[in-house]
C-alpha cells in the first residue's frame, strides 16, 4: 500500500526513467498524482520526461542524474531524493541494458556491463530501500525482470542470466520483508517496443505506454510477481516444463 509521506500524497522514484518502459512508467504514476524522482545518465531525456510531466502550477517530476553502475553513489542520493519527496512510499528499478551479442561471442567486458547494471545496480538501490521499508514496516519495492530470465536462450546468455538473478534476488527481498507491511514485486514484461529492442520483431509486442499501464496496475495492487502482458504467464508456464535437451540448437 503506498504511504502518504510528510508532502502529503504518493511518491515513486523511478530508476530508468528516461526511455521506454520506465518513462511511461513515470508518466502514468505521476497521472494518478504521484510526485515522481526520475534517476538516469542523460540529464537531457530526464528533463524532456519532467517537462512533460510538470505544469506551471503543479511540479510532480525531479530530475536526479544518475549511473546505476556508480555504486557509492547510491545510499547518499538515495536519502537526498527521499529528504525531497518527503519519505518513501514506491521504488521500481528499469535500468537495464541488452546489448547486441553475436553467436559465438564470449566478451567478460560486455557481460560485465550487463550484470553492473540489470543485477547489482539493482541491488545497490534496493537494498537501501528495503533497509528503509523494514525499519518503517511499509513500502513496495519493485523491478523489471523479463521472460527472458526464465531460461537461458542461446541469443542473449548473459541477459538471460542477469533476469534470473534479478528474479532470484527479488524473491529473496520478498521472503525477507513479505511479513512486515513491505511489497515487493517482481514484473516480467515480454516484448516491448522500445530503444532497446529497435528494429527487432517478436511475437505480442505491446507498447512502452500499454506496458507501463499494465505494470502500475501490478505494483500498486496486491501481486508479488506479474507477466506483462498477461499472456506471458500461460506461455511461460509451458515454456518452463520444456525439457532443456529440446532448446538445444533451437533459435529460441
Ligand atoms: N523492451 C523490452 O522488450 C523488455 C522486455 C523485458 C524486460 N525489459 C526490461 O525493461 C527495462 C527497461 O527497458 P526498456 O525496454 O524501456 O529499454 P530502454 O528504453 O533502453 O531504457 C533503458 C533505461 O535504462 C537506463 N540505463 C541504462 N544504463 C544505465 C546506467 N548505467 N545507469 C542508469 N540508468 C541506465 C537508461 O537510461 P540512460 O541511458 O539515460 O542512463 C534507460 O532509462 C530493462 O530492465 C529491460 O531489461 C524490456
Amino acid at each position: 500500500m503506498a504511504q502518504k509521506n510528510t508532502k502529503g500524497g504518493r511518491s515513486a522514484i523511478i530508476i530508468g526513467a528516461s526511455s521506454g518502459i520506465g518513462e511511461g512508467l513515470a508518466k502514468r504514476f505521476a497521472r494518478s498524482g504521484y510526485r515522481v524522482a526520475l534517476v538516469a545518465r542523460r540529464e537531457s531525456e530526464l528533463r524532456r520526461v519532467a517537462d512533460g510531466i510538470n505544469r506551471k502550477d503543479r511540479k510532480l517530476a525531479t530530475i536526479h542524474p544518475h549511473d546505476v553502475t556508480n555504486f557509492a553513489q547510491v545510499p547518499t542520493l538515495f536519502q537526498q531524493i527521499v529528504h525531497e519527496l518527503g519519505g518513501f512510499d514506491t521504488i521500481v528499478y528499469c535500468s537495464g541494458v541488452m546489448p547486441p551479442v553475436a553467436k559465438n561471442e564470449y566478451n567478460l567486458e560486455k557481460d560485465r556491463q550487463v550484470f553492473d547494471v540489470n543485477v547489482l545496480g539493482a541491488m545497490a538501490w534496493l537494498n537501501e530501500a528495503a533497509t528503509r521499508c523494514e525499519r518503517q514496516e511499509s513500502g513496495t519495492i519493485a523491478a523489471l525482470g523479463s521472460v527472458a530470465g526464465d531460461r537461458g536462450r542461446k541469443g542473449q546468455p548473459v541477459y538471460c542470466a542477469s533476469k534470473a538473478a534479478l528474479a532470484s534476488y527479488m524473491e529473496g527481498l520478498r521472503n525477507r520483508l513479505g511479513h512486515r507491511g513491505v511489497r515487493v514485486v517482481t514484473i516480467k514484461p515480454g516484448p516491448v517496443k522500445t530503444p532497446m529492442t529497435e528494429g527487432l520483431k517478436m511475437p505480442f509486442m505491446i507498447t512502452a505506454d500499454d506496458a507501463a499501464s499494465q505494470i502500475f496496475r501490478a505494483v500498486t495492487r496486491k501481486r508479488t510477481t506479474a507477466y506483462v502482458p498477461i499472456i506471458w504467464w500461460p506461455i511461460m508456464t509451458a515454456i518452463r516444463c520444456i525439457p532443456s535437451f529440446l532448446f538445444r540448437g533451437k533459435d529460441i
